[in-house]
């Protein structure tokens, strides 16, 4: 598989426990920031019934495209391209579920921001936004690994950086999007579960 990750290997697993939980015969998930579509392999192979839409920019499209076609199940579907920059061309789409592995902590906060409006606006009623990464809560990390990691990310790109729960919350509460779950993850990442009202 080309740009093959380890780290996405490791956590498709317990991601999944978790995702089956919130997902139904028939429901349309949308991915944003698919990467190398090893999520989007796993996931659509092991939940057969799910319609699976992985997306990332322009630039990662090929490789996406590669991997779909080769290691893809039929209700996986073709990567659309899909950047957090300029959201207009898809603004009507609907969708039951938005899934976003490590795209907050990457992206500057004002993308952030608009993946969590364009959630809000492309779920069905009672859909689901999925945000699986590390978060920090009351200011906090929750581990120094985290706080490491987050200096890191700072020193390649100093709009990227570890996001805020509360912060996080307090946008998607905006956007109708209601916290209903924050599940704890291997290797100190959070599945954070909100859900469109
Ligand atoms: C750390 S990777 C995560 C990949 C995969 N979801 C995973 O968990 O292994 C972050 C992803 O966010 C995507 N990304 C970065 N900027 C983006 C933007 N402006 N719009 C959409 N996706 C973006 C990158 O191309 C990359 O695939």
């Amino acid at each position: 598989m080309q740009g093959y990750s380890p780290a996405a290997d490791k956590n498709k697993s317990p991601i999944l426990s978790v995702l089956s939980n919130y997902l139904r015969d028939a429901d349309r998930v949308f991915e944003i920031g698919s990467g190398s579509g090893q999520h989007a392999i796993y996931m659509a192979a092991s939940l057969p019934t799910i319609g699976w839409q992985p997306s990332d920019c322009a630039s990662v499209l090929p490789l996406l495209t590669k991997n779909i076609e080769t290691y893809g199940t039929p209700n996986l579907s073709p990567p659309w391209e899909f950047n957090l920059e300029s959201l207009s061309s898809l603004e009507k789409i609907e969708v039951d579920c938005v899934y976003a592995a490590n795209v907050m902590h990457i992206v500057s906060k004002s993308l952030s921001e608009n993946l969590i409006r364009w959630a809000g606006s492309a779920l069905s009623q009672n859909g689901y936004m999925i945000l699986y990464g590390p978060f920090t809560y009351d200011g906090q990390f929750t581990t120094q690994s985290n706080q490491d990691f987050d200096f890191w990310l700072k020193s390649r790109d100093p709009n990227s950086g570890v996001r805020s729960y509360e912060w996080v919350t307090e946008l998607a509460a905006a956007a109708k999007l209601n916290l209903v779950n924050d599940h704890a993850m291997p290797a100190n990442n959070q599945c954070l579960i909100y859900q469109r009202t």
